[in-house]
Parts: C-alpha cells; sequence; structure tokens
C-alpha cells in the first residue's frame, strides 16, 4: 500500500511528508518530538514539530480518523472552537513490511492546557467554576450548531486563558454526530453524559489529592447541567414585547452580551395588530456584525459599534411595511438597510451639530446615540424614541468629551 496524505492545505503535504511514517508513533525518535502537557488518552498521541508548527498525531483505526477530520472540517465551518484538523495519513508500512495504524493530524491549539495540568496546583473553587462556564458554553454552542458531542468531558476538553474567564475548546470529535437539528432528548443524553464524566474527573483528582477539600465531585457535575440550562434557555426562549417596550429587545440582549453570546440575527415578527415582536438570537463568531454590517450598508465599524447598529437595523427593518423575509415579494434586506441609512442613521448624526461630534467618526456617533437612548429608556420605563434622544444628547452629552 502507498502512503496517503489527505489535507485540506496544499503546504501540509510537504512538511508532513518529511516525517517517519514507517515507524510506529511511540518509537518516533526525540528529535520530531515536543514536549508540551497532554491529557490522558486511549490512543497514542505525539506533539510533533512540522514545517514551521507544532502538530497532535494521533494514530487511530482509518474509519474513526476520516469520520473525525470531517467533523472538525464541519466544526471548522460552523465556527464552533475546536481543534485544527490538518490531514489524515493512511497506507503507512512499517519497516518490516507490515502496516502501521493511521493518523488523524491536527493543528496544535496554542496556549491550551488539559484540564490534569490545570490542577497540577489546587485550584480555587471558583477558578474550577469558571472553567465548568466554559465548558457549557461550548456545549451549547455544539447543540446550537447540530452537533451532538456523545462524549463530552475535561479530558476531552482543552482550555485557553481569555481575558479574566477561560475559553473551552472541543478536542475529540470522534463520537460527534452533526445534524439539522438535536432533538431535546439528543441535548438531555449529551448533559447526562458530561455530569456524570465531570463528577468521575473530579472524584479522580481528589483520589490523586489535586481537588480542593471543599470542592463536593458530585455537586460539580451537576453544576454543569445548571449552568447549561440557564444558557440554552436565556439563547432559545422567544420572547414578545410591546412596540412601546422596545427597550426590553436592547435588555435582553444585553444580557447575552454578558453571557459571551452575541445575537446574529433577529426574527422579529409583527403581530397582526402590529404592537408585539418576537425575536431568537442565534451565536456568531467574532467579526460576524462588522461583516454584516458593510454588506448590508456599506459602513465600516468596530464589532462592537457593528452590533449595536445591526441590532437598531433590524429592529427598525421589523417595523417597515415591506418587511418579510423569505418572502420573495417583500423588501430585499439591502433595501431596507440602505432606506434606513437614509432616513434614520444620517438624519440623526447630522442632528447633532458639527462643532459638537469633534472627531467622532459617524458609527461611534451613532453608537453612542443609542446608547444614550437605553438610559433614557431604561429611565423613563418606555421606548423615548431617536428624535428625543438625539435632543438630549446634544443639550447633555458633547460638551464633556474630549475632543480628537
Ligand atoms: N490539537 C491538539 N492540541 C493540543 N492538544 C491536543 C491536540 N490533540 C490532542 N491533544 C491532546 O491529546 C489528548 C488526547 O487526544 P484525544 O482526546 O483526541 O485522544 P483519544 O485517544 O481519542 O481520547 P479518548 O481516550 O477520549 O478516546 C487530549 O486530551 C489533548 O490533551
Ligand atoms: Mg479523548
Amino acid at each position: 500500500m502507498e502512503l496517503q496524505i489527505t489535507a485540506t492545505s496544499p503546504e501540509h503535504p510537504a512538511s508532513l511528508l518529511d516525517l517517519p511514517w514507517n515507524i510506529p508513533l511511540e518509537e518516533w525518535p526525540d528529535e520530531h518530538l515536543v514536549s508540551l502537557p497532554r491529557g490522558i488518552s486511549r490512543h497514542v498521541v505525539r506533539f510533533v514539530r512540522a514545517g514551521g508548527e507544532v502538530v497532535a498525531v494521533k494514530e487511530v483505526g482509518e474509519w474513526a480518523a476520516v469520520r473525525e477530520y470531517g467533523l472538525l472540517r464541519d466544526l471548522d465551518r460552523l465556527a464552533i472552537p475546536a481543534v485544527d484538523a490538518l490531514a489524515v495519513v493512511t497506507g503507512r508500512t512499517g519497516e518490516g513490511g507490515q502496516s502501521l495504524e493511521p493518523v488523524l493530524v491536527t493543528r496544535h491549539l496554542v496556549g491550551s492546557l488539559p484540564y490534569r495540568s490545570m490542577f497540577e496546583t489546587t485550584m480555587r473553587p471558583s477558578t474550577i467554576k469558571r472553567l465548568l462556564d466554559a465548558l457549557a458554553v461550548l456545549l451549547v454552542r455544539l447543540h446550537l450548531a447540530g452537533f451532538a458531542w456523545g462524549d463530552c468531558s475535561l479530558s476531552n476538553t482543552l482550555f485557553r486563558r481569555d481575558a479574566g474567564a477561560y475559553a473551552a475548546y472541543l478536542v475529540d470529535a470522534e463520537t460527534g454526530q452533526i445534524q439539522p437539528r438535536l432533538t431535546t432528548g439528543q441535548r438531555e443524553y449529551d448533559v447526562e453524559v458530561a455530569r456524570v464524566n465531570i463528577a468521575g474527573e473530579l472524584m479522580d483528582l481528589e483520589a490523586g489529592g489535586s481537588l480542593h477539600p471543599s470542592v463536593d465531585p458530585v455537586l460539580f457535575g451537576q453544576a454543569i447541567a445548571e449552568r447549561y440550562a440557564e444558557l440554552w434557555h436565556e439563547l432559545t426562549r422567544q420572547s414578545v414585547y410591546p412596540t412601546a417596550k422596545r427597550h426590553y429587545i436592547d435588555r435582553r440582549v444585553r444580557r447575552l452580551n454578558d453571557l459571551g453570546f452575541d445575537v446574529a440575527e433577529m426574527q422579529i415578527e409583527r403581530s397582526p395588530d402590529g404592537d408585539t415582536v418576537t425575536f431568537v438570537p442565534k451565536v456568531v463568531d467574532a467579526g460576524h456584525h462588522q461583516r454584516q454590517l458593510l454588506r448590508l450598508t456599506g459602513l465600516d465599524a468596530e464589532e462592537n459599534q457593528a452590533r449595536s447598529l445591526l441590532n437598531d437595523l433590524e429592529t427598525w427593518m421589523a417595523t417597515q411595511d415591506d418587511y418579510a423575509p423569505g418572502d420573495p415579494l417583500g423588501a430585499r434586506p439591502e433595501v431596507l438597510a440602505h432606506r434606513w441609512v437614509r432616513d434614520v442613521f444620517r438624519p440623526a448624526v447630522r442632528a447633532v451639530p458639527l462643532e459638537l461630534r469633534g472627531a467622532t467618526d459617524t458609527a461611534q456617533l451613532y453608537y453612542e446615540l443609542l446608547e444614550h437612548r437605553w438610559l433614557l429608556s431604561e429611565r423613563a420605563g418606555r421606548d423615548v424614541g431617536l428624535d428625543a434622544t438625539v435632543e438630549d444628547y446634544t443639550r447633555t452629552v458633547p460638551a464633556g468629551r474630549p475632543h480628537g
């Protein structure tokens, strides 16, 4: 059989070809290996230098390697945090002519730690909580994308520090399955597996003396199920708001942002009597709003400004008579977006006198107006509208703003 490398990028086969595929992974010479912390696993896994980067090589059956490779590629497309699959190597033959197991090659996730290394110094209970929070967020994101993990555990996850929190990445997709939509039963099964696995993994740490004495493994396993349920509910519940209470929508979007989720798309529907909206938030990748705003309006803004402007644009769109998403007779989103720029965005920005604007760009200015509207509306207990906001803003805000 001939050595075959199936890879995502043409650069990889070249750097991978130099590796000693005719030797079992367990026996690879030190010159190829990189010593980095690694979690426990059934298969042989090694970190290896290939070209300019470090990769993880896992020896596994051909069927499993190809399958996991495909799933990791899918997760990448769905913008789920997971290790990057680089290649599958098959047709390996040993020096004595015997056939060797295929491998899956993934990119080493820089800055990541398996949980066992994180627990080497006893972790405070509050830090463990943050770790579990990150894992719950990952599981919710996977489920929203239609991925049933099948084996959610601490050892199948890698953690990276993310400002004061942690970000969790999926490392082992072998047992996973992707569908357009998961059933409640599938999600509950995954959460149950996570609960049992985590309790067991914490018990192991406890037996090895590396768990803080106040941490009860069973209760902490339970915590993942609770956190998951909370997040899932906050993300997927449909809510109905009277039009005059538009700032309730803002409030919910902000709560989701605080939980680490962005709201990509609101499915706002006008009820027959025209006074309620419902919306369902989705999860998105970084930079999504910036690209979306640019595509729809031509406005080039920072991510946080773009998120805020898009929320406003979409809420406004739903109030338009020809707004009918999915209906070929309705106005295209680009058309509505241009109307919004012309009738809402520009007039509001122009209503703020030039000398008060200073060097602030228009996206930032409009963003500040939206923030101001939020404050006024929260105070008033109702949506005060954009005109009143501009008027109040012009009177009260820019004076104290640093120009430049
Ligand atoms: N791309 C990567 N970056 C960093 N670490 C990795 C990477 N791939 C694998 N690892 C490390 O190797 C360990 C084992 O990998 P993996 O879970 O895929 O093996 P496995 O044998 O399939 O595990 P299991 O026993 O759960 O079936 C992981 O826990 C992780 O610590
Ligand atoms: Mg594993």
